[in-house]
């Protein structure tokens, strides 16, 4: 029989062992499992098949249970909404819908927490999860770019914008630049942040402001002409987490690229690494392109009201 339940430490070295080339570049699962274990905002819960008939071995007699699937559920700071991630079903279970009794679970633990909505991401090459999210109820928000690069500072500089880190009263000026952007409407009215996508809403932005990570590239008449969101996390990459310029300001990508890479704060390195998120804009892959920052893979934002 099939049970959910809530991982336990020692299920540790079970799952591990089915989470190592998941994908063609291996799974992340064994660098996560102690802060999803750990997790007070969240829940990292376990797909087990209980000893029944078919797990008794013939020779010993001894029954044994399996561990089959695995999947963490974050609550979002704003706790409106729930994140699905890490859904990993051993390969030789798949298609029992295991992955979608995870998820019905971690929906359960939205509305448990009161929560509104749910959300993951998906790559575009990953067609059987795209195909899980769709039978699950999930619809495609957005799709995004991920790009993948190492700071380089021999990128030119170019002139004509101030840009600067934003401040509070900054506030209300991004929020209306935000309302008519074409960019912010094609991702959702979303940002990411280590890997899970956001509102960005006037409650996270003030929070974004507050910790320094908005930037905001002005006009001569101080209207504004772009808006980054950056992080520098403690593996020395440096985030872009979102990116929004008008497509007759191209030249604006540049200045906000560049100034994130030097802002002194940041202490970002040449070859450290840089990692930039942005909806997907033809106008802003063409503009990267030039850079000579490379797309390396698209994703597909789902959403589902719970
Ligand atoms: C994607 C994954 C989690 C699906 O797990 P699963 O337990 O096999 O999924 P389910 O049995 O619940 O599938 C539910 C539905 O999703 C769709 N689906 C799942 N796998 C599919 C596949 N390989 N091809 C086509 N559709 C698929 C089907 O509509 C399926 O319903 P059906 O079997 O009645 O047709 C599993 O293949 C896996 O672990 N993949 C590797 C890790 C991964 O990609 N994780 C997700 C990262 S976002």
């Amino acid at each position: 029989m099939l049970k959910i339940r809530p991982a336990q430490l020692n299920d540790r070295n079970d799952v591990l062992k089915f989470c190592v080339n998941t994908f063609d570049w291996g799974d992340y699962m064994d660098q996560v499992w102690n802060n999803w274990y750990s997790d007070s905002n969240g829940r990292l819960i376990i797909a087990e098949y209980e000893p029944d008939w078919r797990s008794i071995e013939p020779d010993t007699g001894i029954k044994s249970s399996a561990i089959v699937g695995v999947a963490h559920v974050y609550l979002c700071p704003n706790r409106n909404m729930i994140w699905l991630e890490g859904i990993r079903i051993r390969s030789d279970y798949r298609r029992r819908h295991i992955a979608t009794e995870l998820i019905r679970k971690m929906l359960e633990y939205g509305i448990e927490q009161n929560a509104k909505e749910s959300a993951a991401i998906v790559s575009t090459n990953n067609v059987q999860s795209q195909q899980l999210m769709q039978s699950n109820g999930f619809t495609t928000i957005s799709k995004w770019n991920y790009f993948n690069g190492y700071v380089t500072r021999n990128i030119s500089s170019v002139n004509g914008y101030k840009v600067k880190v934003a401040v509070l009263d900054d506030i209300d000026s991004i929020l209306i630049y935000l309302k008519s952007s074409e960019i912010f409407r094609l991702s959702g009215e979303s940002y990411v942040d280590m890997w899970r996508w956001y509102p960005l809403d006037s409650t996270s932005l003030h929070h974004l402001i507050i910790n320094k990570t908005v930037l905001v590239a002005k006009n001569s008449d101080y209207s504004i002409a772009g808006i980054a969101i950056i992080h520098k996390d403690y593996d020395k990459q440096l985030q872009i987490q979102y990116l929004d310029i008008n497509v007759n300001q191209l030249s604006v990508l540049k200045h906000l690229i560049l100034y994130a890479i030097d802002l002194d704060c940041l202490n970002t390195k040449q070859n450290d690494r840089l990692q930039i998120f942005s909806p997907q804009v033809s106008y802003i892959n063409l503009v990267m392109k030039f850079m000579g920052i490379n797309q390396c893979e698209e994703f597909l934002l789902y959403k589902r009201k719970i």
